[in-house]
Order: structure tokens, then C-alpha cells, then sequence
């Protein structure tokens, strides 16, 4: 179990500017605003980890509105730059970026790729490894390429750009260990049985270590996730007061298997597109401080349901929305840790 009461910020910079969150709870803060504005009340050099989805340059604008393709490299550099500076040496920036079609035509935008090399070329950032977010409950799209026209593949994949600061993140991959497959199961019960000295068709010998149990499997930069999860406060919440969840959560397992590979406990994780903030509630899960950033104050008053014990009443969350709504700053740093609840329904 975690110290309770770690420090939300990693200095009073937040006090110093005197921006009050729209909620707060044991480790971290949610702050309505402009991410450009409200990076800048963090400390330089402090932060652990920035993990986000931006929102994406798409043909069909989402609900909360995005750029078009050819400003968007611009748009989110001058994020990228302050992010850098607000990043330790040793800090991370995950940035998830979704892919999308020119306008009119069956060609993909390369301006996920365009964004790794202007962050590497200009911005200096490293980058660490790219992933590629596997999602197999993503519907086929766009239609007219996949289902009318039956041109393109389903689009399930998002690439998940890990840049470092620096050339040395850190990073410790055996936090995130993935299960061992039915064949690894079957050499770790019986190496000797299983064992027959081979040269594998690359020249490598196939030696005796790889019977050795680790835990578990190195796991892959392709993360199979689907995106189909119930999210049952937060959802519940969203209908209590008449409205539905937002457009394009994270699955939780997105952020903790980042935030488990490149951060300890007692870190500062930082999302400056938070959306329902996904990220903040797992980071207070993994015992990580947090903040987030999020321009639209109904997704910020929305995500406070998320912190909320899971048997909360309908009255009480209606009035914590409320509160948010009209700027009034929640506070939830004194109610039961959220690691004591999920033990207390796990165990
Ligand atoms: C793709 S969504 C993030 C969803 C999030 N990962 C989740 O799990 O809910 C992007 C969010 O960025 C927010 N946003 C856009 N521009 C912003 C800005 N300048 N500062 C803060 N938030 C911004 C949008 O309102 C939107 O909710």
C-alpha cells in the first residue's frame, strides 16, 4: 500500500497560480482548461510521465472538435514543446495518435508519422519505441473503402509513439510481463521433455535459459486491447444526469500497462488531453500522482464519477457534477483510497 499522502503537484506551483482544480483526491488533480495555459503551473523538469490521446486530425469531426490534417503537425508541436520541458530527463511522453484517410480519396494521412518525425527532428524528443495499439472491437470504417466499396481493410490499429526526453526513458519491461503462451507453459513443466538442441532458421541457438520462468512473456509493441470495457461509476453517472460517456475513452489498459512500465509508484503522470480521464484514474489505482488537463468542463465534471465510490448515490452525483459546473472545486483527497476500495471488492 502506498503513502497516503503524497504531494497532488510536484512543487506549490499550483498554488503559487493560484488555479484551483475541479476536483481533487488523494493523489492527483483534475483542472478544467487550456492544456497550453495550465502546463505552464507545472515545474520544469518534474513530471514522469505525459500520456495522451489528442484528438486526432479527422475527416469527420468528433464532438469535441479537432484539426484539420495540415495544421495539426503545427497544433500539437507547440504542446510538445512544453511538454518536453515540463518532462524529467528520464521522463516519457506517450502519445496516441489514431490513424485517418485523405479527404475524398482511399489514401491513408500520413500525419501521424509526420507528427514522430517533427518531434524527433525539431521538438528533440527520442523515440524510445512505437507501438501499435490493437483495438478488435473497432468498428470496420471508413464505409465507403471498407463495407460499400470493399477497397481497404478494417483500420484497427493506432500507433502509440513513445518518445523519451532523452535517450534513456526510464522504463523496467518487467513490470508489464504478458502470459506465457500454451507452448511456454508446456517447456517451463517439463524443459528437459521439451528440450531438443536446435539452431533456430535465423543461425540463433536455442539454449537451455529459455526454460527458465520470468513471470512471464516480454510482452510485444503491439498491444491487443479491446476497447469495449463498462466503465460502471463513470457510465452510471453519465446517465444519472442525462448524458452519455465520452467519445473516445481510453481502455484502462492502455494507460496502466504505460504507467506500470515507465513510472514507480509516487511518480507524476500527466495528461494534458484528458478527456474522461482515464489516465488520472489509473493512475491514483497504481498508487502514481497525477494531474490532468481538460478543456471542456462537462468531460471534466463527467470524469470526477470515476473517483466516486461505486455505490455513491444518484443525488450525490448529480451534485458533484453541479459543483463542477459552476466552477466549484471538489474535493475527494480525504475520502477512502481507491486501492483500499478495489481491495475491499476483490477480496
Ligand atoms: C481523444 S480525447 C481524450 C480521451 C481520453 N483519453 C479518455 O480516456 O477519455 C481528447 C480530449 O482533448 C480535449 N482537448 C482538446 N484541446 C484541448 C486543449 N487545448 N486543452 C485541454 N484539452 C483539450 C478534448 O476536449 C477531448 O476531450
Amino acid at each position: 500500500m502506498m503513502t497516503p499522502h503524497l504531494q497532488t503537484m510536484s512543487s506549490n506551483a499550483m498554488q503559487r497560480q493560484s488555479a484551483s482544480p475541479a476536483y481533487k483526491t488523494q493523489l492527483g488533480a483534475c483542472y478544467c482548461g487550456d492544456s497550453l495555459e495550465l502546463l505552464h503551473l507545472l515545474d520544469d523538469d518534474s513530471v514522469n510521465l505525459v500520456l495522451t490521446s489528442p484528438p486526432f486530425a479527422l475527416l469527420r469531426k468528433k464532438e469535441y472538435g479537432n484539426k484539420e490534417q495540415h495544421e495539426y503537425e503545427d497544433w500539437l508541436s507547440e504542446f510538445g514543446r512544453l511538454v518536453k520541458k515540463k518532462l524529467r530527463d528520464d521522463g516519457s511522453l506517450v502519445l496516441d495518435l489514431g490513424g485517418a484517410y485523405e479527404r475524398g480519396s482511399p489514401s491513408r494521412s500520413l500525419y501521424n508519422f509526420r507528427v514522430l518525425i517533427r518531434f524527433c527532428d525539431d521538438l528533440g524528443f527520442t523515440l524510445a519505441e512505437d507501438f501499435y495499439w490493437y483495438n478488435p472491437s473497432k468498428l470496420p470504417t471508413p464505409i465507403e473503402w471498407v463495407n460499400k466499396r470493399k477497397l481497404r481493410a478494417k483500420d484497427a490499429i493506432n500507433t502509440v509513439w513513445w518518445f523519451g526526453k532523452t535517450e534513456w526513458p526510464k522504463a523496467d519491461v518487467s513490470k508489464v510481463l504478458a502470459p506465457y503462451s500454451e507452448r511456454m507453459k508446456k517447456l517451463l513443466e517439463d524443459p528437459d521433455g521439451f528440450y531438443q538442441p536446435a539452431k533456430r532458421p535465423s543461425g540463433h541457438d536455442v539454449g537451455r535459459g529459455f526454460g527458465k520462468d520470468n513471470g512471464g512473456a516480454i510482452p510485444p509493441n503491439l498491444l491487443q486491447i479491446p476497447n469495449s470495457e463498462s466503465n460502471g461509476t463513470y457510465l452510471r453517472g453519465c446517465k444519472a444526469i442525462g448524458g452519455k460517456g465520452h467519445p473516445a475513452r481510453f481502455p484502462a489498459k492502455l494507460p496502466e500497462f504505460f504507467i506500470r512500465f515507465l513510472t514507480d509508484p509516487g511518480d507524476l503522470v500527466v495528461d494534458i488531453f484528458a478527456g474522461s480521464n482515464t489516465t488520472g484514474y489509473v493512475a491514483e489505482i497504481e498508487g502514481r500522482r497525477w494531474a490532468s488537463f481538460e478543456a471542456e468542463r462537462e468531460y471534466v465534471a463527467a470524469s470526477v464519477f470515476r473517483f466516486l465510490p461505486p455505490d455513491a448515490p444518484e443525488t450525490t452525483m448529480r451534485e458533484k457534477y453541479e459543483q463542477i459546473l459552476a466552477s466549484e472545486s471538489v474535493d475527494l483527497s480525504r475520502d477512502r483510497p481507491m486501492q483500499e476500495r478495489l481491495f475491499a471488492v476483490t477480496s
